[in-house]
């Protein structure tokens, strides 16, 4: 047995020394030198091969949405790849369906630029746009959460749809050597072109949240691009269903300005979900909403009310709430947005209510 356990342990680490040297020798050895990059038969970069396609494509101001940064983990950076991206890798294959790899869709960041390659990506992402802009205002709206409005200051407008995202960049900071991005959803109306709100949560250990929270003060300069995504308030008639739980509020916040602003007068119900009275804010916006939107109602549940807090509203989880209020009917539209395990069960929930699947959007925020 003893025997069993040394073979494997040697050819284990074999393998691991092979892969170490394989990985350094692409890194410092191999040189792809200058290689094209045709995109949708149309325009063409030549880029110094041996970087990944995503980086390859931002250096050159074409913005792929990459929510994890070009981790791997997020699957936002599929682009189509018809020829000289090699085999797909292992690291892609949790985010490529049977229909993606069939259709040459490819995790960008993951694939390296080594030959001449022929791509195709969705004719909106050239109008995706880097902005600078510093920090006008940036408070803790609970003890984890802040709010910051972000001023642009480059003399460019944004414009974007309601629900939709930017990529927030992080400098190099004490602590953290590399530049990093991350997607933070729009919070602000889609008319104010000159400034964007975001609302942003403290990770414990995250590379930008710890910036944004530890670092990142008023006045200081800031980076981002967009805006990204297809999570964003439909033209339709239809009832709407919000859901949110922390940060989700985010892109609801959006969508309801859009309502209000734009005079849509469509009947609209925010399920809004926190641990404790403390992790609930924007209440005045709400109420102000709750006043000027006459079809709209603010339903908050805590799910660890404390005794103190003399809570009077619903306990439980979001869900809880939605299958007591939420009415069956098949004309809604649902928005969620906030951690995957809650999006999965309000999907199921929103299905038993006879919302067909087609008409539930959302955006996962982990
Ligand atoms: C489309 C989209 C929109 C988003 N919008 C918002 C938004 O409006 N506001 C907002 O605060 N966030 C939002 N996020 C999440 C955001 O992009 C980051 O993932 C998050 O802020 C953590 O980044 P970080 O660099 O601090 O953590 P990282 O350095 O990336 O992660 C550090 C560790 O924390 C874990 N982790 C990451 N996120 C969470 C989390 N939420 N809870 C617990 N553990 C976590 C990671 O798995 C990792 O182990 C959005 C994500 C997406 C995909
Ligand atoms: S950028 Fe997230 S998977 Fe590629």
């Amino acid at each position: 047995m003893t025997n069993i356990w040394i073979t494997v342990a040697v050819i284990t680490g074999i393998a691991t020394v092979l892969a170490l040297l394989l990985t350094l020798a692409d890194a410092f050895i191999a040189d792809y030198g200058e290689r094209r990059i045709k995109i949708n038969k149309e325009k063409e970069l030549v880029v110094e091969g041996g970087s990944t396609l995503l980086s390859s494509l931002v250096s050159n101001q074409l913005f792929i949405p990459s929510a994890c940064g070009g981790k791997g983990s997020c699957g936002y950076c599929k682009c189509k790849v018809n020829s000289g991206g090699g085999p797909v890798l292992a690291t892609e294959l949790s985010y490529l369906s049977e229909s993606d790899i069939k259709n040459n869709v490819r995790l960008s960041c993951q694939v390296k630029v080594k030959e001449d390659m022929e791509i195709e990506v969705p004719e909106e992402l050239f109008n995706v746009k880097q902005f600078k802009a510093a920090v006008e205002i940036s408070k803790d709206v609970t003890p984890k959460i802040k709010f910051l409005r972000l001023k642009i200051t480059d003399g460019q407008e944004i414009k974007f749809k309601a629900g939709q995202y930017i990529q927030l960049i992080a400098p190099p900071y004490p602590g953290n050597q590399e530049e990093v991005y991350r997607a933070y959803s729009l919070a602000s109306y889609t008319g104010n072109l000159s400034f964007i709100d975001l609302v942003i949560g403290y990770v414990e250990g995250g590379l930008l949240t710890t910036y944004v929270h530890k670092h990142l003060s008023v006045g200081d300069n800031v980076a981002f691009n967009g805006p990204y995504g297809d999570f964003y308030l439909q033209d339709t008639d239809a009832e709407v269903v919000l859901v949110a739980v922390g940060t989700g509020m985010a892109p609801i916040l959006s969508i309801l300005y859009e309502l209000k602003n734009k005079g849509i007068n469509r009947k609209a119900t925010f399920f809004f979900g926190a641990r404790t009275i403390d992790d609930l804010f924007m209440l005045e916006e709400m109420s102000m909403f709750e006043r000027e939107l006459p079809n709209f109602k603010f339903i908050p549940t805590l799910s660890k009310p404390q005794p103190e807090d003399n809570w009077q509203g619903e306990v439980g989880r979001v869900t809880d709430a939605m299958q007591k209020h939420l009415k069956a009917d098949s004309n809604q539209e649902a928005y969620l947005c906030g951690s995957a395990p809650m999006i999965n069960s309000t999907v199921e929930m929103l299905k038993k209510k006879g919302i067909p699947e087609d008409k539930i959007y959302y955006d996962k925020f982990d």
